[in-house]
């Protein structure tokens, strides 16, 4: 009798990201291709398992051919809360995906997700269910992992959109703000700061003071211009004040407003023109960059290597350079901000980069 093939079921879930269709090829290619296992897409997050009837596809290395380059996810995600927030619903979903993981004769499975769907993992990881976790998130605040697929693209495109507005600012001899994604941790806005050039970058690790923003617009001003650029990441807060919340069309609130507030505040207290500049969800959309591509074809091969071994029961991620494992066990409802006292941040003030708290720097630019 023919040997039953090996079933590895594959979601990705949360916000999309750049480099997520490179993590599914690495995961299909490998599983398929070296493992000769076969592989079932599921489709729009975990929550296409609790669809009746699951919401699943089969993949094969044809159905991932030139993909590893495309922006968004072949296999669709959804980021609308957690089944998993309350006793009563997390069992529910328990129940219904441990049902369609037995009706599918699914024997593992990878999740692509940031910290909230790493959450939903876990608990399916704590029920006995074979689990792979691979990071992906934008913000880059996994616990555990140095970088999460979809940070270095982000970083770029904030670095690029954080370059055009300085010309633009030289041109009119005005502050530009750049207000940049993030949610709590100000990762992209400190990468992105330092790699173009902005003269502020503030993120929501330190509650900033505008009155010594203030003091350094003026200082510039000594040069005999005004010309810079602040980068806002869009958790960021003044000292005494709470983060600022738009309505999205659907209701939901979400984080927002604050690289308006930064651009009026600036301009009342100095009289120096000032604009802001949202970049929203251009940077979670379009081509992943080349080290996006790398991390997610790295970790989509180790995942798949772990089940191979099968050994699951934790996230992959990187530390140093090197793949690790995170064990789910260790995996906490807990974000990773920026390092206050860590060399990015020693290398941003140290070439001036104010934010908004006080700091020693003599030069004037
Ligand atoms: O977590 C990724 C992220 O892009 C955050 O930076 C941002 O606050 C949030 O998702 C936006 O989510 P949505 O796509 O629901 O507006």
């Amino acid at each position: 009798m023919a040997r039953r093939r090996f079933r590895l079921a594959l979601c990705t879930g949360g916000g999309d990201c750049p480099g997520l269709n490179a993590a599914i090829r690495g995961v299909v290619k490998n599983a398929r291709g070296t493992h000769d296992m076969e592989v079932v897409g599921v489709l729009d997050g975990l929550t296409g398992l609790m669809h009746t009837p699951p919401k699943t596809r089969a993949l094969d290395i044809p159905d991932v051919e030139g993909i590893l380059a495309k922006g968004g996810t072949i296999l669709g995600t959804s980021n609308q809360g957690s089944p998993f927030r309350d006793a009563a619903s997390g069992k529910r979903a328990l129940d219904a995906i441990t049902k369609a993981i037995r009706a599918q004769k699914i024997d593992a499975l990878i999740v692509i997700g940031g910290d909230g769907t790493q959450l939903m993992a876990r608990s399916l990881s704590t029920a006995g269910i074979p689990v792979v976790g691979i990071p992906k998130t934008i913000d880059n605040d996994l616990v555990g992992s140095d970088q999460t697929i979809g940070f270095a693209t982000a970083v770029e495109i904030a670095s690029e959109a954080g370059a055009r507005l300085l010309t633009s600012a030289d041109a009119h001899d005005r502050i530009m703000v750049l207000e940049v994604m993030g949610r709590d941790a100000g990762h992209i806005a400190l990468h992105a700061a330092l790699a173009c050039g902005a003269q502020i970058a503030l993120i929501p690790e330190i509650d900033f003071d505008y009155a010594l923003l203030a003091e350094r617009v003026a200082r510039r001003g000594t040069l005999g211009r005004h010309a810079m650029l602040a980068v806002v990441a869009e958790g960021a807060k003044a000292r005494g004040e709470a983060a600022s919340w738009l309505e999205a069309a659907n209701g939901a609130k979400v984080l927002g407003g604050i690289g308006q507030q930064v651009a009026r505040e600036l301009h009342l207290r100095t009289g120096i023109d000032a604009r802001a500049a949202v970049l929203g969800h251009v940077q979670r959309g379009g081509e992943p960059n080349v080290e996006d591509r790398l991390l997610a074809m790295r970790l989509a091969c180790a995942a798949v290597d772990l089940i191979a071994a099968g050994d699951h029961g934790s996230i992959v991620g990187v530390r140093a350079g090197k793949v690790i494992k995170i064990p789910y066990a260790k995996v906490r409802d807990q974000r990773r901000g920026v390092d206050l006292k860590g060399e990015l941040m020693h290398a941003a003030e140290a070439s001036g980069i104010s934010f908004g708290r006080t700091h020693v720097y003599r030069g004037l630019i």
